[in-house]
């Protein structure tokens, strides 16, 4: 008879040692943690829209009578809004819970075991954590010392085994952008290249329009970032017309929950609510940079997306990111070798960035 050891030995040998990724914690664990410490809080650490979802999800979900039905496994509606909403067609558009479901779909799309992706860090740790769950290896090409991407490096590094690259622009967790030249760089080489835009809405600078032009570029987007809706987890991807049943056959059949689908197309109907949002967070983004670049030992860098890196000199990150929780803020540090003297903070509304920036007076 097995015993529990022996059934651990039957996890598959890449999984038994992959490092789990590291999810931000939910508020609830926030809140319990930031009333004993400091009686209030200012969630800042998963890059999230603070004035939360458009008043239409919220009335259309607590309206909607049908959660005892399965969602529809092809996605027409959705698919269909998102066609009207970015000009794509239809039939180039996979929807997924979150861009999370896409990465996943796309890597498990791709990969034969011990196929090669091209992850440039530091980035969104979600590329080498659903490589390794499908069975491939990461090639490590690091960004170079401002955050662009070393396009040589990484021509050099692809080679026959080499399937995929993802691009995060712009990136997470530096802020900047990749150009259209850069991209279409990639695009040269014989590979996927997945342009990742989850916070295009605060850039402005989107690639999804060349989609057609290439057969190897895929653009991924969310709306868990300018439509404030994560918890729902509601994501798509803009894909070569060829690779989309691919996609969709290997898919789970019902990726998109109804509450999502319900999310998705509300928002959709009030794009210019959203975007006043994403308006504000984006002049929040300049009084945060601002605030920061005031202290000598922060050294902020300029972000187009609606979180701020900042390098912390002369005194321990981490120590400034516990500091902050003890006073009921919460920010991303990571602990990655790369980043161990950076800090994120996602841009909040007025008032966090008072409390922030007073806090670290503070401190
Ligand atoms: C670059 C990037 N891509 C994708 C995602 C995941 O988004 P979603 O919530 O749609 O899964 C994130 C979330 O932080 C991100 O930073």
């Amino acid at each position: 008879m097995l015993n529990e050891k022996d059934v651990e030995y039957m996890v598959r040998g890449g999984l038994r040692h992959m490092k789990a990724y590291t999810p931000v914690d939910p508020i609830d664990l926030l809140t319990e943690k930031a009333v004993a410490k400091a009686g209030g809080t200012a969630k800042l650490d998963g890059n999230e829209n603070p004035y939360g979802c458009s008043p239409r999800v919220q009335k259309a979900l607590s309206e909607y009578k049908e959660f005892n039905r399965y969602p529809d496994p092809d996605q027409r509606v959705v698919r269909n809004a998102l066609a009207k909403y970015t000009g794509a067609k239809a039939e180039s558009i996979v929807a997924g819970a979150g861009s999370d479901d896409l990465i996943d779909i796309i890597l498990r799309l791709f990969l034969e075991p011990g196929d090669k992706v091209i992850n440039c860090p530091p980035t969104f740790g979600m590329y080498p954590f659903c490589t390794d769950i499908a069975g491939g290896v990461v090639t490590k090409v690091p960004r170079k010392r401002d955050f662009s991407l070393d396009i040589p490096a990484i021509k050099t590094a692809a080679d026959k085994n080499t399937k995929v690259t993802f691009i995060a622009s712009p990136n997470n967790p530096s802020g900047n952008q990749a150009s259209i030249d850069e991209i279409k760089e990639l695009l040269g080489l014989d590979l996927i290249v997945v342009v990742d835009e989850a916070y295009v809405e605060f850039s402005g600078n989107s690639m999804l329009g060349m989609v057609p032009q290439y057969a190897n570029l895929i653009v991924l987007r969310t709306f868990s970032k300018w439509a404030g809706i994560a918890g729902l987890r509601a994501g798509y991807g803009v894909c070569p017309c060829n690779i989309v049943p691919y996609m969709m056959k290997i898919k789970q059949p019902y990726n998109i929950n109804l509450a999502a689908q319900v999310a998705i197309l509300e928002s959709l109907k009030d794009v210019d609510y959203l975007q006043k949002t994403v308006k504000a967070m984006v002049a929040e983004r300049e009084v945060l940079y601002k605030g920061l670049k005031q202290f000598k030992w922060l050294k902020p860098y300029p972000s187009v997306a609606n979180f701020i890196l900042c390098a912390v000199l002369d005194r321990s990150a981490k120590d400034v990111y516990l500091g902050l929780q003890k006073r009921g803020i919460f920010i991303r540090y990571f602990e990655t070798p790369e980043l161990k003297d950076y800090i994120r903070i996602s841009v909040g509304r007025p008032g966090d960035t008072v409390n922030v920036i007073a806090a670290l007076n503070d401190m």
